[in-house]
């Protein structure tokens, strides 16, 4: 009953296809008795039909649901009134106005996939989004359908004295048999997908906001009682993302309550529900003994994103799904840029594009490519993608660099005023911002309908006679699924031109806005083009593409000089890490095509790392991301046949070249930076520098490993504890066993330390790690029903390029098996584990075989849901 949807012959939804509804539901009254074994949903719905002339049958969504009565305007609908069908249920003949009210049984405790309403840990939760209120009753379960809700949930008193739902509680109860009631009431219209109700035995963290206009919000935080001590964080950064949003986009919160509920058991980070989000605990629960700065930092971010939804997403919703990146791109977008001003800028940024080309990039180069606005679908839940989420924000980003911040807020507040309680389109999204500004977006709109990754190669010249300086971008793009013609793009290019003594030039042109500018933005929107800067009195290095104006990859005829130059003199903190990042990227890559390791430092890499190694000022939080070497994966990224063997010596070698180059100074680092914890952005950079000391200092010296040991004794914080367990564990020979019992026994208690615990085995570059995961699976903290500890083991495990990618192909043969059995209790993560096998075309012929072996044994599968069937099917075309 309570099985995913698995249809054989896959239903492609196009957006072409979309159609109005044809009935509206003016109210929703949900009364439900929550049973874990066998809970029971009546609705009632005020349905009308929206045009006159319409006889068509009104079509219900439904999924698992088992229908035990069914009335119309108060009457038993005879049985030839209606039909159930798969996923659906009729009405033939429905009036033009009236009630349904419905009668299911469902059953939240067999309920594995964790969509609609499930029972997990002694707590019910639901997830609707995408579509998952069908799974909960018969409705309109379409984002363009908004209805006014009213629920009463009743619930045994003993294990479940917390009922929540969205908007005000209005009432609640005592009844028979120890059970309780609580009504609540949401004033504003939503659809369906934003539906929440929480069931359970939960303590609550309660605060408050006084917003603008000086109304009082009541803010609670639901957690397990023995976490009322690891809100903090939580709660402090949604106050402080409630002031964010009123300053920079004038936007108050609308209810008298915003509740937030932490739950061990979600597929997602989390969700934006009316007034009551579900967090993946993960993103809500801190403490310094338990939780990284990392985790700090995406708490923060989490619940500002979530909460930046209220406006973006929830008062100005969807069309339809193909329009996730409306409210997904932009939020993400918000959710940065409120990141960025609460904490150091240069920073944030280096980390969204690190992000943006770790997952991005790949999948907009491989089989499952797509445009921002997808033209087509099988399963919406694969959809929830970087392309849609960090390639959406980047195109909002970009049209804000090219209106400005002020023009942007003007379109944005039109956006607000014009679609205030609507659900939109991404077309309606720049027509606000066209309309409010006077500008022509047409050419943007191919950001949103264009997929794959453009790259742009500049080319400068100078002339030293006539004192100009020359630049040429170009632009191409390579084919992507189902688009094999692409069109120059509009692409931002945000630049400066350096003198030799490294300064800022003034930029003077044919098209002089302004005289003596130092930065200029460039709009590439042909296929190529020439800009000509004049009075240039020396022969000028280009910094481009500064703060990564746009998501493009970068070609730049340039040599490690240019490089080495820009590492040292570039004012923008993106273009001096891009530099540097580019310095270490080619030692890289010409250790791994000479087939040596980087033994040996180059010249030029080594006189940039030691300036920023003397350089005490510098943030240490930029300093240690001037001094972290490209991830594997990305120096794989630029290879036209990702080498997994050579990438890893190389990288290794050259990190063992750069502790012992600089022993002396990361010795230093390594003891001036230790202090006492605190939870402060500085001293959170110190962290992050000191234990990149201690990484290098082992890498190259195995003395090292007793002050490994010594710190993950004496840590008096996560972020230092599990940076040692982290390299101690990924040791290539130390035998380790006893810190693995070790942490094991001192974080039982605490299920998201034990998620590291799974994640760094898994993740370890050693020959053992197989096995060491096969026999993990048999763990009795490892449980297949929990997401969160799933991707630990198995995502870690596909993420581990030297034992994922292992030339006999047991990596992918052991991958495949876990997704096989996963797909039968939640397909969302099973298909989502199956990304790294989809990248096969970028290995050695030896493994394409064998991963397009294990895709192929996976279709082969019976009952495959349709979630995984989309992402095998792409992926073997
Ligand atoms: N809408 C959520 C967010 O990004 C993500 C999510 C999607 C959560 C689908 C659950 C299910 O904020
Ligand atoms: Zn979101």
């Amino acid at each position: 009953m309570i099985a995913p949807a698995r249809s054989p012959a896959p239903l492609v939804i196009h957006r072409e296809d979309y159609r109005p509804p044809r009935f509206v539901v003016d109210a929703v009254d949900l009364d439900i008795q929550l049973d874990p074994e066998l809970t029971q949903v009546r609705a009632r719905l005020h349905l009308r039909r929206q045009s006159e002339a319409d006889d068509q049958p009104l079509r219900l969504c439904g999924e698992g649901l088992a229908l035990l009565e069914i009335r119309q305007d108060g009457q038993t609908l005879p049985k030839d009134q209606y039909r159930l069908e798969e996923g659906a249920l009729l009405l033939l003949h429905p009036p033009r106005d009236f009630v349904l009210e419905t009668l299911v049984q469902i059953r939240p405790i067999a309920n594995t996939a964790l969509s609609g309403l499930y029972f997990a840990n002694g707590h019910f939760i639901t997830q609707c989004e995408a579509e998952g209120f069908r799974r909960i009753t018969y409705y309109l379960d379409r984002p363009d359908v908004l209805a006014r809700f009213g629920v009463t949930l009743h619930a045994e008193q003993g294990p479940h004295p917390v009922l929540l739902a969205n908007g005000n509680r209005i009432a609640a109860g005592q009844e028979a048999h120890g059970r309780h009631w609580v009504r609540w009431e949401d004033p504003f219209p939503k659809p369906c997908y934003l539906f929440a109700l929480v069931a359970g035995d939960l303590g609550c963290v309660r605060d408050h906001f006084r917003t603008a206009s000086g109304r009082e919000v009541a803010l609670e935080i639901y957690v397990e009682a023995h976490h009322l001590d690891a809100c903090a964080q939580a709660m402090d950064a949604l106050q402080r993302a409630m002031a964010w949003d009123e300053r920079v986009y004038g936007r108050e919160y609308d209810l008298d309550r915003y509740m937030i509920v932490a739950t061990d058991t979600f597929n997602m980070g989390a969700m934006e529900n009316k007034g009551l989000n579900i967090f993946n605990s993960k993103y809500v629960l801190a403490r310094p003994e338990t939780a990284t700065d990392t985790d700090y930092q995406g708490i923060e971010s989490v619940i500002a994103h979530e909460y930046f939804h209220n406006w973006t997403g929830n008062r100005v919703t969807l069309r339809d799904w193909f329009q996730l990146s409306l409210k997904e791109g932009l939020t993400v977008f918000r959710d940065q840029e409120f990141s960025a001003d609460e904490n150091s800028r240069g920073v944030q940024r280096i980390g969204d594009v690190r992000r943006l080309r770790a997952a991005q990039f790949p999948e907009d180069a491989g089989p499952l490519a797509h445009p921002v606005r997808p033209d087509a679908y099988i399963e919406i839940n694969n959809f929830y993608t970087a392309t849609v989420y960090e390639k959406g924000a980047e195109v909002v980003r970009m049209i804000h660099t090219v209106l400005g911040a002020a023009a942007f807020r003007q379109g944005m507040d039109l956006y607000f005023a014009r679609h205030d309680g609507q659900a939109v389109t991404i077309e309606d999204f720049l027509a606000a911002m066209e309309g409010a500004t006077g500008r022509d977006l047409a050419a943007f709109r191919l950001w949103y309908s264009q997929a794959g990754t453009p790259v742009v190669h500049a080319a400068g010249r100078y002339d030293p006679a006539q004192r100009r300086y020359s630049l040429t971008l170009r632009q191409e793009a390579a084919p992507t699924p189902g688009q094999p013609e692409k069109r120059p793009l509009p692409i931002p290019v945000r630049m400066a031109l350096f003198s030799p003594a490294g300064q800022a030039m003034p930029l003077r042109g044919q098209e002089e806005d302004g005289a003596g500018d130092r930065e200029r933005i460039l709009m590439l929107d042909t296929a190529e083009q020439t800009w000509i800067f004049t009075e240039v009195s020396e022969p000028p290095i280009p910094s481009l593409l500064r703060g990564f104006s746009a998501p493009v990859r970068l070609e730049m005829g340039f040599g490690d000089a240019q490089r080495a130059f820009l590492a040292s003199h570039d004012d923008d903190p993106f273009n001096r890490w891009e530099a540097m990042q580019g310095l270490a990227l080619q030692a890289l890559l010409a250790a791994i095509d000479q087939s040596h390791g980087a033994g040996v430092l180059p010249e030029l890499l080594h006189g940039a790392l030691a300036a920023v190694l003397s350089d005490a000022q510098m943030d240490p939080a930029y300093r240690a991301e001037l001094l972290t070497l490209p991830s594997e994966d990305y120096v794989g990224e630029q290879m036209a046949v990702i080498d997994v063997e050579g990438i890893h010596c190389a990288r290794e070698a050259l990190r063992r070249a750069m502790g012992s180059a600089f022993g002396e100074q990361w010795a230093a680092d390594y003891e001036s930076l230790a202090f006492p914890y605190s939870r402060d952005g500085v001293s959170s950079g110190r962290r992050r520098l000191r234990n990149l000391a201690l990484a290098y200092l082992l890498a190259s010296d195995a003395s090292y490993l007793d002050r490994t040991r010594q710190q993950y004794r004496q840590a008096d914080n996560m972020t230092d504890h599990l940076a040692a367990f982290s390299l101690l564990v990924h040791q290539p020979d130390a035998d380790v066993s006893d810190i693995l019992a070790d942490f094991y026994q001192r974080w039982q208690q605490h299920p998201l330390v034990i998620d590291k615990w799974f994640a760094i085995q898994a993740s370890a570059p050693r020959p053992d790690t197989l096995a060491k995961a096969q026999a993990l699976l048999q763990h009795p903290a490892f449980d297949w029903r929990t997401p969160n500890r799933v991707r630990a083991l198995l995502g870690s495990l596909g993420a581990n390029a030297t034992v994922f990618h292992a030339a006999d192909g047991s990596g992918y043969a052991f991958l495949a098996a876990q997704i096989r059995h996963l797909d039968e209790l939640n397909p969302q993560i099973a298909a989502r584990l199956a990304t790294p096998l989809s990248r096969w075309q970028r290995y050695d012929a030896q493994r394409q075989g064998l991963m397009r072996q294990a895709l192929e044994d996976l279709a082969g599968k019976a009952n495959l849901s349709r979630d995984l069937g989309e992402v095998l099917e792409k992926s073997l075309k």
